[in-house]
């Protein structure tokens, strides 16, 4: 009994308690209750609004997806309201004017949601005084004509949804007025003209779409936009240029507008770029080789563009990527290996080697595309010549000053080195301080490298260590016979390893006190130089002071290529064989990619690297190798001794530049002496030869045959021979800028060879560049070769 009492005070009680919290709890002023009601029967009675009568308690509705109030005190301060998708418009009699009018008796209004309710009309100036508004929300009805300018007396803004209407009109130039903006969204609307420039001004912007409507013109300057994170503005107009922002950007869509530009050397620094959408414009120049291994890009669509650009099986790609799309560009070469195993991988419509699949074009196609779309034409630009002129003569006075306080380092080394005991240190001890943090990054820097390393299709050993004793069995202790030359890149050596294999050995003797620590990045870097063109290391010794264990000398171990200089396959009066029209157009796509290799297969790329043909050696298969380049370990050097503020004080990027250049007229003279069949000595002797094929190049057939080589003009296509001498003439121009970038000259040189191979046997076999694309029989009896 007495339990059963217990029980019902307790719930007497609570029952109390409830009406007390009940009258206690937020209560909306009668005034708002009255406006609420008026909104519902302005939206013609939604049946989401069927429960709205004078007794609900709106502040203690349940929220849902429709419908959501939200108050504050007595006050209302959100009011959500969302149709079905498919709400028709609302009927003749509604009036967006009245709804404003009403929603004005909400005065702390914040949030105001109203989707898909059939809303039609112009947006009334009134909405000016809904003055306390952070967010506005009206997709998706039937709102027409312009935005008002009024709508800048609203500066609390924080975000303007106005997608799937009808607006249409231009932008007004008022976006100064909303501080806070952090997000605008006018996806599919009918919006046209330029994007007004205060856009720019907007810094807390993070999300930006203007999908799907007629804007047209260029982006205004958005790099102030710190924060930044989503660009949305497919199915526009916008172009020429590539927007301008910040490098924090997620997701950037441009896709199908009449962008036309190139994309910006930047974009390989978008560290947070997810979603990179660009398809269906007409960009062009190359495609950065970037964009498939940045650290977060999981989305990629080129599609639809001009971009040009040679792919090869070593590029190295984000293991994150679900979609990549590169159909329809003119990019040739081969499909990276690591695209191959992906399941959503698009690219039709290229000029790649996919061994007889029908989905792409003849590499002439692209070629021709691009000299169309003018993609392959050299820039002018007087002002930026003497700058470079100038740049090029201090560097080149650089590295005359760098090689002369090298060989005196090298002879006050020879002086002081005698008198001290070395040992050779097992080199682990070594290997296990070189994770210093520089050391790392340039590990990731070398992402392409390694992946290039994986392949093993080098068929060069494996990078290691040596000890001393092994590399002075392999010369017998450094004796004369194994002597091969001496460089302002230390002494070379021949050598045969216990193994039977031959390599080639490089000694370098370092200054004083130098720490291992700073050797090691270095040599880490030295080590993932490897590649087809390139005479590549597979190893390294170190030899220590006994005293204070810093380092004396550096043995950089060299794979050995067995078949003399690249001169001596060329010149006239040798007694050798001599290398065949289509065997040096060959040639010249390997330097080339070796050169391609050093300037963009890592960064820093490698420079300046000083080509001659006597450093071009010819391998058992016929391919050429880049034996002497500037090793990372003098580039260091070169900055820091012989430079100075100089130089380091220039824009490095101009520098680069300039540098790079430097090797495509290095690479000039090295395609000349291959045209002309004799050895180039002198300045004067180059000149003479430059101009003789420049001249010919706009004569007829006979004198540009008369021209070249004898043992050329007998078995070469004219189209191939004026292709080559073009791309000759044009890296040998003195302006640095006007030369070609090394992607044109690969470019144009692939497109002379598929030519020649054309003219000398038909047209299906084309140069591979793996050597093992399947062929087909009628390939087979053609003559084939392989670069590489
Ligand atoms: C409700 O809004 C009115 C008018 O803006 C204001 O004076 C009042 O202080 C507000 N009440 C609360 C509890 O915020
Ligand atoms: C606008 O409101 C609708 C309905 O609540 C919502 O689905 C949509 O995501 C909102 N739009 C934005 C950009 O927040
Ligand atoms: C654009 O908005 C209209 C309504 O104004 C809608 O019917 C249409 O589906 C929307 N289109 C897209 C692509 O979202
Ligand atoms: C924008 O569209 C309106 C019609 O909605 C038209 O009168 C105006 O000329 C257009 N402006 C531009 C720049 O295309
Ligand atoms: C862009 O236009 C296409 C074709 O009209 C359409 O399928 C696509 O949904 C549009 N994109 C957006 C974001 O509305």
């Amino acid at each position: 009994m007495a339990k059963r009492l217990s029980v019902s005070t307790i719930l007497l009680l609570l029952l109390l308690l409830l009406c007390i919290q009940i009258s206690l709890s937020e209560k909306l002023q009668s005034s708002q209750i009255e406006t609420l009601l008026r909104v519902q029967s302005l939206l013609d009675f939604p049946s989401i609004l069927s429960s709205w009568n004078r007794k609900t308690s709106f502040c203690t509705l349940e929220p849902s997806s429709f419908v959501t109030v939200v108050c504050y005190g007595n006050n209302l301060t959100q009011l959500h309201i969302s149709g079905e998708k498919t709400a028709p418009k609302l009927p003749q009699d509604f009036s967006i004017d009245s709804l404003v009018k009403t929603l004005v008796k909400l005065p702390s209004l914040k949030v105001l949601t109203l989707v898909s309710l059939g809303l039609w009309g112009p947006l009334p100036r009134k909405i000016e005084r809904l003055s306390s508004l952070e967010m506005l929300n009206i997709s998706s009805n039937f709102l027409y004509d312009n935005i008002p300018r009024e709508i800048s007396s609203l500066t609390n803004l924080q975000g303007i949804i106005l997608d799937d209407n009808m607006f249409s009109g231009q932008l007004p130039d008022i976006f100064e007025s909303f501080p806070a903006l952090n997000a605008l969204s006018l996806k599919n609307n009918s919006f046209n003209g330029s994007l007004p420039k205060s856009l720019s001004k907007l810094s807390g912007l993070r999300v930006v779409n203007l999908a799907n409507n007629q804007f047209s013109g260029s982006i205004p300057d958005l790099k102030g936009l710190k924060n930044l994170q989503e660009l949305y503005l497919e199915n526009n107009s916008f172009g020429p240029d590539f927007p301008r922002h910040n490098n924090k950007m997620v997701t950037l869509v441009l896709r199908n507008n009449k962008f036309r530009s190139g994309i910006p050397e930047e974009i390989s620094t978008y560290y947070q770029l997810e979603k990179l959408d660009i398809s269906w414009n007409r960009f062009m120049g190359p495609l950065p080789m970037s964009l498939l291994s940045l650290p977060s890009i999981n989305y990629l669509n080129i599609a639809q563009n001009k971009f040009t650009g040679i792919l090869s099986e070593n590029i190295a790609c984000n293991d994150a990527l679900i979609f990549v799309d590169l159909s329809s560009n003119l990019l040739s070469g081969d499909l990276p290996d690591c695209l191959e195993s992906k399941s959503n991988v698009h690219y039709e419509g290229n000029c790649l080697n996919m061994g007889g699949e029908n989905s792409q074009h003849e590499n002439s196609y692209c070629r021709n595309e691009a000299l169309a779309a003018g993609v392959i034409t050299f820039r002018k630009n007087k002002d930026q010549t003497r700058k470079a002129i100038i740049l090029a003569a201090c560097i080149a006075g650089g590295l005359l000053v760098f090689t002369l306080l090298i060989l005196l380092v090298l002879l006050l080394f020879k002086r002081g080195y005698t008198k001290k005991r070395l040992v050779a240190q097992p080199p682990r001890v070594i290997s296990e301080k070189a994770s210093t943090g520089y050391a790392s990054k340039l590990l990731m820097d070398a992402r392409y490298i390694s992946q290039s390393m994986k392949l093993g299709a080098l068929g060069i050993p494996a990078y290691r260590t040596f000890t001393l004793e092994e590399l002075e069995m392999a010369t017998n202790k450094f004796a004369s016979s194994a002597f091969m030359g001496k460089g302002s890149q230390g002494q070379m050596y021949r050598g045969q390893l216990n193994d039977g294999s031959l390599v080639a050995i490089r000694c370098l003797k370092l200054k004083e006190n130098q720490p291992t620590e700073y050797l090691m990045p270095h040599i880490e870097l030295i080590s993932k130089l490897r590649h087809r063109h390139l005479v590549s290391s597979i190893g390294h010794c170190l030899e220590y002071y006994l005293e204070d264990s810093s380092v004396s000398r550096l043995f950089l171990v060299f794979e050995y290529v067995p078949n003399g200089t690249l001169r001596s396959w060329i010149s006239a009066g040798r007694a050798r064989r001599r290398l065949t029209w289509l065997q040096r157009i060959a040639a010249s796509i390997g330097i080339a990619k070796g050169i391609q290799f050093l300037h963009a297969g890592f960064t820093p790329g490698i420079f300046s690297n000083n080509l001659r043909i006597t450093d071009i050696l010819i391998d058992r298969n016929l391919a050429a190798k880049i034996s002497s380049y500037n090793l990372p370990l003098l580039t260091e050097n070169i900055g820091q001794v012989a430079l100075g503020g100089s130089i380091k004080s220039k824009d490095g990027d101009l520098r680069i530049e300039r540098e790079d250049k430097m090797d495509i007229y290095d690479f000039g003279v090295i395609l000349l002496e291959m045209l002309m069949g004799v050895q180039i000595k002198t300045r004067s002797e180059l000149n003479v030869l430059r101009n003789q094929v420049q001249g010919t190049l706009t004569m007829d057939e006979v004198a540009r045959k008369s021209t070249v080589a004898e043992d050329i003009s007998n078995t070469c296509s004219d189209e191939s021979l004026k292709t080559m001498m073009e791309i000759c003439s044009r890296c040998l121009l003195k302006d640095p800028s006007m030369r070609p970038s090394i992607e044109d000259v690969i470019w144009n040189l692939q497109f002379a060879a598929q030519v020649q191979d054309a003219w000398q046997g038909g047209g299906e076999s084309r140069i591979s560049s793996t050597g093992s694309s399947p062929a087909s029989p009628t390939q087979l009896s053609k003559q084939r070769f392989t670069i590489h």
